[in-house]
């Protein structure tokens, strides 16, 4: 995906979790308000409890399962991407970790990507976090320097899944704005001309 269309910004969310009530879906949710206060934000939200995944066995079965088939079209036809994680035993969750191995570059090259990991323990998800953010590293997506870690996951949310801690919900909103803000500027016309011209520079020796 190299420009806009309409001017819409595409921002595919990944929902890391199988759990039917899931504190990940619930930060998600902040965080897609925060990119909802932008005016021609368009979400595509992928629930992976609704897609029958392969596991990664490197067969081109897996490779070509219509679920994989489907998510990757829909990044690659996204300019930004938040994905949330449990942490599971100090990392994100194996289903989207398989995920991830079904993917390639091609899905998150130019991709601006925002990261949240939710953790039970008082310790939060900073591992998950590193985990998730050397992965799509990997990738050739461009993570935000800005992350939210979420600690003590069952005490940060009431029993109506809002969030209760007003700092934590600044955070997550903050992170959903800086997805859209650099995947506008990463995929804008004026950046788009800037990238054209550089390449065209030649280099004097
Ligand atoms: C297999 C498994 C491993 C877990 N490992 C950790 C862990 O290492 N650290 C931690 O703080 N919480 C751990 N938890 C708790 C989850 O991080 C916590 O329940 C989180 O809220 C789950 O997110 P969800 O509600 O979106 O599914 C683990 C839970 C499971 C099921």
């Amino acid at each position: 995906m190299d420009n806009f269309v309409d001017n819409r910004v595409k921002i595919a969310v990944i929902l890391g979790s199988l759990r039917e009530i899931s504190y990940t879906q619930m930060a998600l949710e902040v965080a897609m308000k925060g990119t909802k206060l932008y005016n021609n934000v368009e979400i595509e939200f992928i629930d992976l409890r609704k897609y029958d995944i392969p596991f990664c066995d490197d067969t081109e079965m897996c490779y070509e399962a219509p679920s994989v088939i489907k998510i990757s079209e829909i990044l690659r036809s996204s300019h930004g991407v938040i994905i949330g994680s449990p942490e599971y035993h100090g990392s994100l969750s194996g289903v989207l970790k398989n995920l991830l191995d079904l993917l390639s570059s091609k899905d998150f090259k130019d991709k601006v990507v925002g990261l949240i990991g939710v953790a039970g323990g008082s310790v939060g998800a900073s591992n998950t976090l590193r985990d998730m953010r050397m992965i799509i590293r990997h990738l050739h997506g461009w993570v935000v320097p800005n992350q939210v870690s979420i600690a003590r996951s069952r005490h940060s949310f009431d029993d109506t899944g809002q969030i209760i801690d007003p700092q934590l919900e600044t955070r997550l909103i903050q992170l959903g704005q800086e997805v859209v803000k650099f995947a506008f500027l990463h995929h804008s016309p004026t950046a788009l001309q800037l990238f054209e011209d550089w390449n065209k520079l030649t280099i004097e020796k």
